[in-house]
């Protein structure tokens, strides 16, 4: 479809195309809560939303006001379309049942309000993570195991990144389409439709600080990219910005590799299987790159718990098939 058409047309014409996409409603209201949590972020220092809330988390992380207010945002927008039996986040202990006064529906939502929080007093790139199944249980609330399920059961996944521009990038299983939001307009317009991944690239991204504990052959994949060698593009350069969605989200535009090992000190590594690896795992996939623990599809893996964390490796399909040459050897 044309550029610059809204994202609001391009959910429509999608959902003429493949009409059991019935949730184009809840995506468009996921896109407003982008907008107001667009306009909190680009407010930057000058936000009451900036700072600690002097509260942790279930991860027993720092929770940001930011964050708070993100997640409280994606609730409000959401939690009365009708679309949705119950909705899950990072930043919430059990699953949000949602109020009675409201519709329920066939779809549940699983999200990360803010990732790469750590960045967010200093203006560097954050963003939203979200994902949607359609509900198993037929109860009149969606319930744990609704949200347990393997990622290859997602029928919808996609970001917003808060940077230079604000982006929303998402699948229902039929590519992957980019939108920048234009804010003299508040509409999302298309900006990259059907984007594809290199097959190779050149990056990685990964916390070096950690090498030290991870295992001898993720060391020896680190050790392998850093050898000098033309033919096979080495060294390849290190790009590391410490917030998820950033690093993805440059690797699926340029290609690269992404790698969040586990290690010593915590043998599944740091990112969250089913409101971080998963919808990331399902996007990368739509766009021809691959997502693996080292040893297996992120989408083939049965969650037992709501925060569960997962190894992640994700990027470039070629790189991410050396990189796990390297760990199962
Ligand atoms: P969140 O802010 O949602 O907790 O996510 C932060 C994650 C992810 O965005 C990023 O890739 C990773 O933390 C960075 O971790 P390190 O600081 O350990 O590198
Ligand atoms: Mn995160
Ligand atoms: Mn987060």
């Amino acid at each position: 479809m044309e550029k610059g058409i809204t994202l609001t047309r391009f959910i429509i014409e999608q959902h003429r195309r493949n009409p059991d996409l019935e949730f184009t409603e809840l995506l468009a209201e996921l896109t407003v809560a982008g907008k107001i949590i667009a306009r909190e972020v680009n407010k930057a220092g000058l936000a009451v939303t900036m700072g600690l809330t002097g509260r942790t988390n279930v991860h027993g992380e720092e929770v940001q006001k930011l964050d708070e207010f993100a997640n409280a945002t994606i609730i409000k927008t959401t939690d009365h379309t009708g679309h949705l039996a119950g909705m899950a986040s990072e930043e919430m202990e059990d699953i949000y049942h949602i109020p009675d006064k409201h519709p329920r529906g066939d779809y549940i939502l699983v999200f990360d309000p803010v990732d790469g929080s750590s960045n967010i007093d200093v203006n560097v790139n954050i963003g939203t993570i979200f994902s949607i199944y359609r509900r198993k249980s037929s109860g009149s609330h969606a319930i744990l195991e609704d949200f347990l399920r393997p990622g290859r059961e997602q029928v919808c996944a996609g970001y917003i990144i808060y940077g230079s521009s604000t982006m929303l990038v998402y699948t229902s299983g039929q590519g992957v389409h980019g939108f920048t939001l234009d804010p003299t307009i508040g509409e999302f317009l298309l900006s990259q439709e059907n984007i594809t991944i290199p097959r190779r690239s050149r990056y990685y991204s990964a916390n070096e600080g950690n090498y030290p504990r991870w295992a001898p052959e993720v060391q020896q994949y680190m050790d392998y990219l850093k050898e000098e060698d033309k033919a096979s593009g080495r060294p390849y350069s290190a790009r590391y910005i410490g917030s998820l969605v950033a690093d993805f989200h440059r690797n699926l535009l340029k290609g690269g590799i992404f790698l969040y090992p586990g290690d010593a000190k915590a043998p599944q590594g740091k990112l969250r299987l089913i409101y971080e690896a998963s919808p990331l795992a399902f996007i990368v996939e739509q766009a021809g790159g691959r997502a693996s623990t080292g040893w297996q599809p992120i989408l083939d893996l049965q969650p037992e718990k709501l925060h569960q964390r997962v190894p992640l490796i994700i990027g470039s399909a070629e790189d991410v098939e050396t990189a796990e040459r390297f760990i199962t050897s």
